[in-house]
């Protein structure tokens, strides 16, 4: 084996293509190179949510471009690439089709191996891409569009879940009151940027679960209490109740009728619920575990209060927090590309010349430890 290699990334799990380049030398943290992103967002917003169809015709126009852009930013010719990383699950199904296809034709056509990769796994080691990368173990809180989990690390491939959602994810939460305040698709940065002039005290929301002595989170019943709080807001201030009741269909017109200081309010509020939310559970684990270290990543790791709050906490209990760069904490190859190499650089995945491929849209993250095993035996024959 060489001792250092060219790693391409490729995600497609969702409404973002990413494609990447990583050299891994076998000793330090691998390096990215070069990585290029095409975001969906503007073509599903008029849906209000990702149209999952859509999504993958745009992963296939977009996907071999993006390629051809990260090897012109580095002056690499295809050949150089020497393994192929591709997310192989969870995600849309026919979105990750797109990726694996590729991937997999690629690998074929070049005669270069391929590697499916856990997109969780990709989120969890995307801190290892930022100039001060982590080192092991530590606490990761995974904050997603899909996922809420805590989880400890201990390295690569190896995973415990310390507590997970019950039902929705806070970027489920972020999204669903984002809709009904008619803020659009993704909601988590409106909502985020509109309670910026917001105070955060204005309404007393729930924190399901804040006190339940388990890392588990819930945040079906903070959504509730949002739609009640923007119905008895559009009452007050001259609605009817069918306004109201339009509320809870989706209809956000009233609300956004609204004075934007009302709406504001209500945003911050909720915002500083699901932060609160977090960041307690997020102390507990590190409480329970005795580690010093903490980790965050997924979509909602971008968001500033959640950033402040956690960076302020952590200091005064003198626990490390590393986050990923805001620009890779969403969905990206780099990361996919990344937990490729690492998981390369480990020893624990061999990459496959067995070009036969499939995706797995559920795959949960505390499986990967024990399937890698079953994966790899079946991938090789
Ligand atoms: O990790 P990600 O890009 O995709 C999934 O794998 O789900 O996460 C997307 C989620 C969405 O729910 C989005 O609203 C949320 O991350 N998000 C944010 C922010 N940026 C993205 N939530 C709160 N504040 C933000 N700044
Ligand atoms: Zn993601």
């Amino acid at each position: 084996m060489k001792t250092s290699q060219l790693v391409l990334g490729i995600e497609s799990s969702c409404d973002e293509t990413g494609v990447a380049l990583v050299l891994s030398t076998g000793l330090q943290v691998p390096a990215l190179l070069a990585h290029a992103l095409h975001s969906q967002v503007e073509m599903h917003q008029a849906y209000g949510g990702v149209v999952p169809e859509l999504a993958s015709r745009d992963h296939v126009r977009r996907v071999l471009p993006l390629i051809r852009n990260v090897l012109q930013q580095v002056q690499r010719q295809i050949e150089q690439i020497d393994v192929i990383a591709y997310t192989r699950g969870p995600g849309l199904a026919g979105a990750l089709l797109v990726g694996a296809g590729v991937a997999c034709s690629l690998g074929a056509a070049l005669g270069k191996p391929v590697l499916g990769v856990h997109h969780l796994e990709g989120h969890l080691l995307s801190p290892f891409l930022s100039r001060d990368p982590p080192e092991f173990p530590f606490v990761a809180l995974l904050v997603s569009g899909g996922h809420t989990q805590l989880m400890r690390v201990d390295a690569v491939g190896q995973y415990g879940l310390l507590g997970e959602t019950i039902d929705d994810a806070a970027g489920e939460a972020f999204d669903k009151s984002a809709k009904l305040m008619g803020l659009g698709y993704p909601g988590g940065p409106a909502l985020s940027a509109l309670a910026v002039d917001g105070n955060s005290a204005a309404f007393a929301l729930p924190r399901p679960l804040l006190h339940s002595g388990t890392l588990d989170f819930s945040f079906a019943g903070l959504k509730t209490a949002v739609l009640v709080q923007a119905q008895k807001l559009v009452l007050a201030n001259g609605g009817d109740a069918g306004d109201a009741r339009s509320l809870a269909s989706g209809m956000s017109v009233a609300f956004a009728a609204l004075p934007r200081l009302v709406r504001a309010n209500l945003a911050a509020s909720t915002e500083a619920a699901i932060v609160d939310i977090l960041l307690k559970k997020s102390l507990a684990a590190l409480e329970q575990t005795g580690l010093r270290r903490l980790v965050v990543a997924g979509g909602v790791g971008a968001n500033r209060v959640l950033r402040n709050r956690l960076n302020a906490e952590c200091e005064k209990r003198q626990v490390r927090v590393h986050f990923p760069e805001i620009h890779l904490c969403t969905d990206n190859g780099a990361m996919i590309a990344m937990a490729g190499a690492m998981r390369l650089q480990s020893g624990l995945q061999q990459p496959s010349t067995n070009y036969a491929f499939d995706v797995k849209p559920r795959w949960p993250l505390s499986a990967l430890s024990q399937s890698k095993i079953l994966d790899s035996i079946l991938r090789n024959t």
